[in-house]
């Protein structure tokens, strides 16, 4: 028996453009359109449900909202063959959160072919502790192996190591034999970033080279990024020849000082990751693989779980750089 009313974190604008949320209740009926109705477990705290939850115009037009880019529950009712109530499930990005009703809810209602089945070797707590971070990492592993760089090619740099997406990437990548140099801007962070496995890490000012120089000696052999602005910069001037730079992130700037010297004297490959829209088919693969050969022993420390209750001050410390790991919210448990 499916209730009226659902509880949610709704963002509202007011005509003089203040934002604000609370915690209210809206009815079942108010959902966007879809096939399947998700009952909600959990969900997981993003840089973007930050901004989302801040009313930010780049992630969210349309209000009310319902932030939560991720969301891991059981159906509750569907309408297509390929799901049943029961069934666990996982949704990730699209537009969810952004400009729809997204996690930060009992309920969702979502397009069947946003649904990801849960992999057999996943549970909802896990799915949440990866959420969009952990699927956004497996995607720039996927780009790095797609220009072949491989364990044997040398050093991967990641970059806002102690974020979420970071702090994955260090992980996945240490386990699958790469090493690790992990960049943070917390010196408290060191012991975790080492304890996931990463080879070095190395505080920000070291990779910051703000010399003006268009090439740096060559260290690097890939490198995930997810701060954009000089690091990506500096992480691309000195990249390798042949390597690749995935990025993905934009935590400390959106320009790109840069000359084209590393793209045509290195052959240097700088590629863009999109986890909101990624195909369906390499979402699939993902989802399997960081259920699979990829899944982390480590990954109950790397979240702290949170009630519902206490995910409004976590924007102003995620959109601060102040948060180590995943936070994961419980929402029905
Ligand atoms: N393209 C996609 O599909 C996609 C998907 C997910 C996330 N993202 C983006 O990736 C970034 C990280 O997301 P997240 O959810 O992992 O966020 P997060 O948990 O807040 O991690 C971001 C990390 O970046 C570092 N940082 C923060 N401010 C910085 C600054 N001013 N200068 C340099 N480093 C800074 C901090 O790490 P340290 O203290 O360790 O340096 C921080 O923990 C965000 O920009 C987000 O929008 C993109």
């Amino acid at each position: 028996m499916l209730p009226n009313e659902f509880r949610c974190y709704l963002v509202t604008k007011d005509d003089n453009g203040n934002v604000a949320g609370q915690f209210t209740t809206r009815r079942l009926d108010e959902l966007p359109e879809g096939e399947v109705l998700i009952r909600v477990a959990y969900s997981s705290l993003n840089y973007k449900d930050a901004l989302a939850a801040k009313g930010h115009p780049g992630v969210n037009k349309v209000f009310p909202h319902i932030p939560g880019v991720d969301a891991a529950g059981t159906v509750a009712q569907s309408g297509v063959y390929e799901f049943v109530a029961g069934d666990p499930v996982i949704v990730t990005g699209f537009d969810m959160g952004a400009n729809r009703w997204g996690g930060y809810a009992e309920y969702i209602r979502v397009p069947h072919d946003w649904i990801v089945p849960l992999p057999q070797d996943l549970n909802l707590p896990e799915a949440m502790v990866l959420g969009t971070a952990g699927f956004t990492a497996g995607l720039c592993i996927d780009a790095l192996e797609s220009h072949d760089v491989l364990p044997e090619r040398g050093e991967i740099v990641v970059s806002g190591a102690s974020g979420g997406v970071g702090s994955m990437a260090v992980a996945i990548l240490a386990k699958l034999g790469y090493r690790v140099v992990a960049v943070t801007g917390k010196p408290s962070a060191h012991d975790y970033l080492r304890s996931l496995g990463a080879a070095e890490v190395v505080g920000r000012d070291a990779l910051d080279d703000s010399s003006g120089k268009p090439l740096l000696s060559g260290r690097w052999a890939g490198g995930v990024d997810t701060v954009g602005g000089k690091m990506l910069a500096s992480m691309i001037r000195a990249t390798r020849h042949s390597g690749c730079i995935a990025a993905c992130g934009m935590a400390g700037g959106t320009d790109l000082p840069l000359t084209v010297y590393p793209f045509i004297l290195r052959a240097v490959a700088l590629t863009g990751v999109d986890a909101a829209w990624c195909r369906l088919s390499l979402r699939h693969e993902t989802w399997a693989r960081l259920a699979g050969n990829w899944k982390l022993d480590c990954l109950d420390k790397m979240a702290q779980f949170i009630p519902f209750e206490d995910l409004p001050p976590k924007f102003d410390e995620i959109l601060a750089g102040r948060i180590t790991g995943r936070v994961a919210v419980t929402i029905g448990g």
